[in-house]
Protein backbone atom coordinates (compact mmCIF):
# COMPACT_ATOMS: atom_id res chain seq x y z
CA UNK A 1 0.00 0.00 0.00
CA UNK A 2 2.40 2.77 1.07
CA UNK A 3 6.47 2.19 0.93
CA UNK A 4 8.56 5.42 2.04
CA UNK A 5 12.38 4.22 0.35
CA UNK A 6 15.24 6.53 2.18
CA UNK A 7 13.77 9.41 2.23
CA UNK A 8 15.91 12.40 3.06
CA UNK A 9 14.51 16.15 3.44
CA UNK A 10 16.06 19.57 4.16
CA UNK A 11 15.22 22.58 5.74
CA UNK A 12 17.70 25.45 5.78
CA UNK A 13 20.50 22.59 5.40
CA UNK A 14 19.30 20.76 8.19
CA UNK A 15 18.32 17.35 7.45
CA UNK A 16 15.18 16.72 8.85
CA UNK A 17 14.64 13.53 7.45
CA UNK A 18 17.86 11.45 6.97
CA UNK A 19 17.16 8.05 4.40
CA UNK A 20 13.60 7.33 6.03
CA UNK A 21 12.01 4.41 5.38
CA UNK A 22 8.73 2.61 5.96
CA UNK A 23 6.13 0.32 4.70
CA UNK A 24 3.05 -0.47 5.57
CA UNK A 25 0.70 -3.49 4.24
CA UNK A 26 -2.67 -2.25 3.03
CA UNK A 27 -5.53 -2.22 5.68
CA UNK A 28 -2.75 -1.60 8.42
CA UNK A 29 -3.27 0.83 11.39
CA UNK A 30 0.03 2.21 11.82
CA UNK A 31 1.03 4.49 14.75
CA UNK A 32 3.71 7.14 14.15
CA UNK A 33 5.39 8.12 17.30
CA UNK A 34 8.68 10.14 18.53
CA UNK A 35 9.42 13.60 20.07
CA UNK A 36 9.25 16.79 19.58
CA UNK A 37 10.51 18.24 16.06
CA UNK A 38 11.74 14.64 15.55
CA UNK A 39 9.94 14.69 11.84
CA UNK A 40 6.88 12.88 12.01
CA UNK A 41 4.75 15.76 10.58
CA UNK A 42 7.23 16.73 7.75
CA UNK A 43 7.32 12.39 7.46
CA UNK A 44 3.46 12.96 6.78
CA UNK A 45 3.15 15.44 4.19
CA UNK A 46 5.68 13.94 2.15
CA UNK A 47 3.50 11.03 2.36
CA UNK A 48 0.49 13.01 1.51
CA UNK A 49 2.21 14.97 -1.47
CA UNK A 50 1.76 18.24 0.10
CA UNK A 51 5.53 18.10 0.58
CA UNK A 52 8.75 16.97 -1.95
CA UNK A 53 11.46 14.89 -0.54
CA UNK A 54 15.12 16.10 -1.59
CA UNK A 55 15.66 12.50 -2.43
CA UNK A 56 14.20 9.09 -2.00
CA UNK A 57 10.69 8.16 -3.07
CA UNK A 58 7.32 7.57 -2.19
CA UNK A 59 5.15 4.21 -3.43
CA UNK A 60 1.93 4.80 -3.15
CA UNK A 61 -0.81 1.66 -4.25
CA UNK A 62 2.35 0.39 -6.48
CA UNK A 63 3.22 4.01 -7.80
CA UNK A 64 6.19 6.21 -7.26
CA UNK A 65 5.28 10.06 -6.79
CA UNK A 66 8.41 11.21 -7.36
CA UNK A 67 7.44 11.09 -11.44
CA UNK A 68 4.18 12.92 -10.70
CA UNK A 69 3.77 16.34 -11.94
CA UNK A 70 1.96 18.54 -9.42
CA UNK A 71 -1.05 19.02 -10.93
CA UNK A 72 -0.91 15.06 -10.99
CA UNK A 73 -0.11 14.66 -7.35
CA UNK A 74 -2.85 16.89 -6.43
CA UNK A 75 -4.83 14.52 -8.22
CA UNK A 76 -3.39 11.66 -6.69
CA UNK A 77 -3.97 12.92 -3.15
CA UNK A 78 -7.72 13.71 -3.95
CA UNK A 79 -8.40 9.99 -5.20
CA UNK A 80 -5.88 8.57 -2.42
CA UNK A 81 -5.77 10.12 0.57
CA UNK A 82 -7.93 11.37 3.66
CA UNK A 83 -6.68 14.31 5.84
CA UNK A 84 -7.36 14.46 10.24
CA UNK A 85 -5.34 17.27 11.67
CA UNK A 86 -5.31 18.01 15.25
CA UNK A 87 -7.12 21.37 14.59
CA UNK A 88 -10.15 19.90 12.91
CA UNK A 89 -9.81 22.51 10.36
CA UNK A 90 -13.36 22.60 9.93
CA UNK A 91 -14.79 25.45 7.79
CA UNK A 92 -16.69 27.54 10.70
CA UNK A 93 -19.32 28.87 8.18
CA UNK A 94 -20.59 25.24 7.25
CA UNK A 95 -22.85 23.36 8.41
CA UNK A 96 -21.46 19.62 9.79
CA UNK A 97 -22.62 18.25 6.53
CA UNK A 98 -21.64 20.79 4.05
CA UNK A 99 -18.04 20.39 5.94
CA UNK A 100 -18.19 16.94 5.10
CA UNK A 101 -19.41 17.64 1.53
CA UNK A 102 -17.07 20.00 0.61
CA UNK A 103 -14.08 17.35 -0.74
CA UNK A 104 -16.84 16.24 -3.51
CA UNK A 105 -17.79 19.70 -4.19
CA UNK A 106 -13.77 19.86 -5.28
CA UNK A 107 -14.82 16.92 -7.65
CA UNK A 108 -17.84 18.42 -8.98
CA UNK A 109 -20.70 16.25 -7.65
CA UNK A 110 -23.93 17.75 -7.39
CA UNK A 111 -25.18 18.97 -4.21
CA UNK A 112 -28.14 16.11 -3.64
CA UNK A 113 -25.54 13.47 -4.54
CA UNK A 114 -23.05 14.99 -1.86
CA UNK A 115 -25.54 15.98 0.35
CA UNK A 116 -26.10 11.65 0.28
CA UNK A 117 -22.61 10.83 0.72
CA UNK A 118 -22.01 13.11 3.72
CA UNK A 119 -25.29 12.05 5.42
CA UNK A 120 -24.48 8.67 4.96
CA UNK A 121 -20.83 9.26 6.48
CA UNK A 122 -21.87 11.30 9.41
CA UNK A 123 -24.24 8.42 10.50
CA UNK A 124 -20.91 6.02 9.98
CA UNK A 125 -19.17 8.35 12.56
CA UNK A 126 -22.28 8.71 14.69
CA UNK A 127 -23.83 12.27 14.21
CA UNK A 128 -26.65 11.74 12.25
CA UNK A 129 -28.10 14.10 14.92
CA UNK A 130 -25.50 17.32 14.28
CA UNK A 131 -25.89 17.15 10.55
CA UNK A 132 -26.79 21.29 10.38
CA UNK A 133 -24.92 22.12 13.59
CA UNK A 134 -22.17 24.46 12.77
CA UNK A 135 -18.38 23.58 13.92
CA UNK A 136 -18.76 26.51 17.12
CA UNK A 137 -22.17 24.52 18.12
CA UNK A 138 -20.36 20.93 18.01
CA UNK A 139 -18.33 19.66 21.17
CA UNK A 140 -14.31 18.48 20.73
CA UNK A 141 -15.02 14.77 19.89
CA UNK A 142 -17.76 15.40 17.74
CA UNK A 143 -15.63 18.06 15.19
CA UNK A 144 -13.00 15.30 15.23
CA UNK A 145 -15.46 13.35 14.36
CA UNK A 146 -17.17 15.65 11.55
CA UNK A 147 -13.46 16.23 9.99
CA UNK A 148 -12.78 12.03 10.23
CA UNK A 149 -16.18 11.86 8.27
CA UNK A 150 -14.70 14.78 5.48
CA UNK A 151 -11.50 12.83 5.39
CA UNK A 152 -13.76 9.80 4.48
CA UNK A 153 -16.12 10.96 2.03
CA UNK A 154 -14.06 10.49 -1.21
CA UNK A 155 -13.60 7.07 -0.23
CA UNK A 156 -9.73 7.46 -0.23
CA UNK A 157 -7.09 4.15 0.49
CA UNK A 158 -5.28 6.29 3.06
CA UNK A 159 -5.53 8.15 5.81
CA UNK A 160 -3.01 10.30 7.28
CA UNK A 161 -3.99 11.32 10.62
CA UNK A 162 -1.40 13.95 13.12
CA UNK A 163 -2.32 13.79 16.19
CA UNK A 164 -5.99 13.57 15.78
CA UNK A 165 -6.85 13.27 19.41
CA UNK A 166 -3.87 15.95 20.69
CA UNK A 167 -7.16 18.78 21.53
CA UNK A 168 -9.43 16.18 23.19
CA UNK A 169 -9.41 15.11 26.61
CA UNK A 170 -8.36 11.20 27.10
CA UNK A 171 -12.35 9.89 26.84
CA UNK A 172 -13.25 11.59 23.76
CA UNK A 173 -9.61 10.94 22.64
CA UNK A 174 -10.18 6.91 22.98
CA UNK A 175 -14.18 7.60 21.68
CA UNK A 176 -11.88 8.82 18.12
CA UNK A 177 -9.22 6.33 18.70
CA UNK A 178 -11.80 3.30 18.30
CA UNK A 179 -13.95 5.43 15.35
CA UNK A 180 -11.24 5.41 13.64
CA UNK A 181 -10.20 1.66 14.64
CA UNK A 182 -13.45 0.46 13.49
CA UNK A 183 -13.52 2.64 10.26
CA UNK A 184 -10.55 0.99 9.40
CA UNK A 185 -11.55 -2.27 10.23
CA UNK A 186 -15.25 -1.68 8.11
CA UNK A 187 -13.39 -0.34 5.10
CA UNK A 188 -10.35 -1.49 5.29
CA UNK A 189 -8.71 1.95 5.00
CA UNK A 190 -5.48 1.86 5.71
CA UNK A 191 -4.50 4.21 8.56
CA UNK A 192 -1.19 6.40 9.92
CA UNK A 193 -1.57 8.26 12.68
CA UNK A 194 1.03 10.21 14.70
CA UNK A 195 0.18 10.32 18.38
CA UNK A 196 2.43 11.14 21.07
CA UNK A 197 0.41 9.17 23.56
CA UNK A 198 2.03 5.52 24.56
CA UNK A 199 -2.15 4.53 25.24
CA UNK A 200 -3.23 5.52 21.68
CA UNK A 201 0.13 3.85 20.14
CA UNK A 202 -0.80 0.46 22.15
CA UNK A 203 -3.87 -0.06 20.14
CA UNK A 204 -2.95 0.02 16.56
CA UNK A 205 -1.43 -2.43 15.06
CA UNK A 206 2.19 -1.57 14.29
CA UNK A 207 4.25 1.42 16.21
CA UNK A 208 6.60 3.94 14.06
CA UNK A 209 9.06 5.14 15.65
CA UNK A 210 10.59 8.21 14.58
CA UNK A 211 14.10 9.75 16.04
CA UNK A 212 15.99 12.81 14.71
CA UNK A 213 14.65 12.18 11.24
CA UNK A 214 15.35 8.71 11.35
CA UNK A 215 13.10 5.69 11.16
CA UNK A 216 13.87 2.82 14.33
CA UNK A 217 14.52 -0.41 13.09
CA UNK A 218 11.63 -2.75 13.85
CA UNK A 219 10.13 -6.25 13.13
CA UNK A 220 7.09 -6.48 10.71
CA UNK A 221 4.34 -7.01 11.85
CA UNK A 222 0.38 -7.68 10.06
N1 LIG B 1 8.80 24.66 6.94
C1 LIG B 1 9.85 24.48 7.76
N2 LIG B 1 10.94 25.25 7.67
C2 LIG B 1 12.01 25.06 8.48
N3 LIG B 1 12.08 24.08 9.40
C3 LIG B 1 11.02 23.27 9.54
C4 LIG B 1 9.85 23.43 8.73
N4 LIG B 1 8.96 22.47 9.08
C5 LIG B 1 9.53 21.77 10.08
N5 LIG B 1 10.78 22.24 10.34
C6 LIG B 1 11.70 21.68 11.34
O1 LIG B 1 11.82 20.32 11.08
C7 LIG B 1 11.90 19.57 12.30
C8 LIG B 1 10.82 18.51 12.31
O2 LIG B 1 9.55 19.15 12.34
P1 LIG B 1 8.19 18.34 12.37
O3 LIG B 1 7.09 19.32 12.33
O4 LIG B 1 8.22 17.29 11.32
O5 LIG B 1 8.29 17.63 13.82
P2 LIG B 1 7.21 16.75 14.58
O6 LIG B 1 7.85 15.44 14.87
O7 LIG B 1 5.93 16.74 13.83
O8 LIG B 1 7.05 17.55 15.96
P3 LIG B 1 5.74 17.77 16.87
O9 LIG B 1 5.56 16.51 17.65
O10 LIG B 1 6.14 18.92 17.74
O11 LIG B 1 4.60 18.10 15.98
C9 LIG B 1 11.79 20.59 13.41
O12 LIG B 1 13.08 20.88 13.88
C10 LIG B 1 11.19 21.80 12.74
O13 LIG B 1 11.61 22.99 13.35
MG1 LIG C 1 4.04 17.52 14.21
Amino acid sequence: MLIVNSVTKYYDQNAVLQNASLSLLDGTFAALVGSSGSGKSTLLNLIGLLDRPDSGDVVIDGRSVAVLSSIEAARFRNELIGFVFQSFHLLSRLTAWENVALPLFHRGVGRAERRTAALAMLDRVGLSDRIGHRPEQLSGGQRQRVAIARALVTEPRLILADEPTGNLDSATGLQVMDLLRQLNRDLGVTILMVTHDRDMARLCDRVIEIRDGRVLPQEEQG
